[in-house]
């Protein structure tokens, strides 16, 4: 390749300031490399070559710029956090072999033992128990609360606390936490606030214009959207993302180039997908809402939800693909429901394109206490719809088959 074929290349890499979010999703991140692919390559390499013994010192020591093992960087990896980071209007974004991941390297790299953590009481079941069960052996302690309280977020401060975490829409029960003003009271209280944005993804909602310091993603979710590998990133700051970085290239929970790779390709068509989740998953709310069996229906997007005009405020462009529902009933009649079905899958996952159903209580959060799984409102008779791109009919006569059950 001529040095005039080099700089046109050079030339065409993206610019993602100033453009449209969708564009964004489609453009950003991507450096080509020197043969001009159109779509993102996969740099399935675990290390890299250096052209001489004095290169390699000079990488190792930080003299020079560049790849060294694909633990510290990757550029397929490099290329989805470049492209999520600018979609979340975020300074830098660190990926991670998970969901949980993300959570716990920002806890472990940004927190010390004697540190104080307010976390919402309506978060992932996985979760809670990262902070009841394991960050306490490290001396960091949370404190639980309601999450649609902000007199609660309030008085639960100590002098120790250091970080603010929340779920806003919730899993499952999608209760909200006023983003705007939990952030207003991070900032009062020099703390950081940290938002896991899994439900609504950047396309619905953005917490860190709206105040956050941080956003953690289980990529897992809707940035794949076809349930088909596990990752998680963390989107903030230069400051705190180089702390999150230096503690994945430790710790080792990175993300491999091939997820990377199906992240990226996800991205792209993230606000087609959110279309049509938000649709279909509104409409089928509002028919829920009208059945017998059904005593309530929990979705942000019904006039009936206790935070819709907060909900219309925060996100745009939707609520979402996930509600739950309360069947008649107990468990028994919950689990019946579920069985009745014949196309929806009977899956603990979310943010797939196919229909997920899924008994919260036994399930993705079993591993709560009785105790606080009925403080966090989560019934046995609970049942969790993440609702898919499916022709509707077909999805509400599958439901028809779990209420002529119960
Ligand atoms: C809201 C939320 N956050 C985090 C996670 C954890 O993500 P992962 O399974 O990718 O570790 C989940 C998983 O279901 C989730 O629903």
């Amino acid at each position: 390749m001529s040095i005039a074929d080099y700089e046109r290349l050079q030339r065409i890499q993206f610019e993602a300031e100033g453009y449209g979010q969708s564009t964004q999703a489609v453009r950003a991140g991507q450096h080509r490399s020197l043969e001009g692919e159109h779509s993102d390559p996969i740099y399935a390499t675990s290390s890299y070559v250096f052209s001489s013994a004095r290169e390699a010192a000079a990488r190792f020591g930080g003299d020079e710029a560049g790849n060294i093992y694909s633990r510290f960087t990757n550029p397929t990896v490099q290329f989805f956090e470049e492209r999520i980071a600018t979609m979340e209007g975020g300074e830098r974004a660190v990926a991670t072999a998970s969901g949980m991941a993300a959570i716990l390297s920002t806890c472990l790299a940004l927190l010390q033992q004697g540190d104080h953590v307010v976390c919402s009481r309506s978060v992932f079941g996985s979760t809670v128990s990262l902070f009841e069960k394991y960050l306490t052996r490290t001396g960091i302690s949370t404190t639980f609360v309601d999450p649609t309280s902000i007199d609660a977020w309030r008085e639960a401060i100590v002098p120790e606390t250091k970080m603010l975490f929340l779920e806003t829409p919730s899993n499952p029960l999608a209760e909200l936490t006023d983003v705007v003003a939990v952030a207003a009271l991070s900032k009062q209280h020099e703390l950081l606030l940290v938002v896991d944005n899994c439900f609504c993804t950047p396309v619905l909602q953005q917490p860190i214009k709206q105040g956050a310091d941080i956003v953690i993603h289980s990529a897992t979710k809707y940035l794949d959207g076809q349930g088909r590998c596990i990752g998680g990133v963390v989107v903030g700051r230069d400051k705190e993302m180089e702390e999150v970085y230096g503690f994945i290239r430790t710790g080792g929970a990175c993300l491999s180039p091939f997820n990377a790779w199906v992240f990226l390709k996800g991205l792209e068509t993230l606000r087609l997908r959110m279309d049509a989740h938000c649709r279909n998953a509104l409409d089928m709310a509002l028919w829920l809402e009208q059945q017998p069996g059904i005593e309530r229906v929990f979705y942000a997007g019904l006039p009936s939800h206790p935070q819709h005009e907060l909900a219309k405020q925060q996100q745009t462009g939707g609520f979402g693909g996930v509600l739950s529902f309360e069947v008649t009933g107990d468990q028994a009649a919950a689990w019946r429901f579920i069985d009745a079905t014949e196309m929806v899958s009977i899956t603990g996952n979310l943010g797939d394109v196919k229909t997920t159903i899924t008994h919260p209580a036994s399930t993705t959060h079993g591993r709560m206490t009785a105790e606080a799984r009925a403080e966090a409102g989560i019934h046995d008779n609970l049942i969790r719809l993440s609702v898919g791109i499916e022709d509707l009919d077909d999805i509400k006569a599958d439901m028809c088959r779990g209420l002529a059950a119960i």
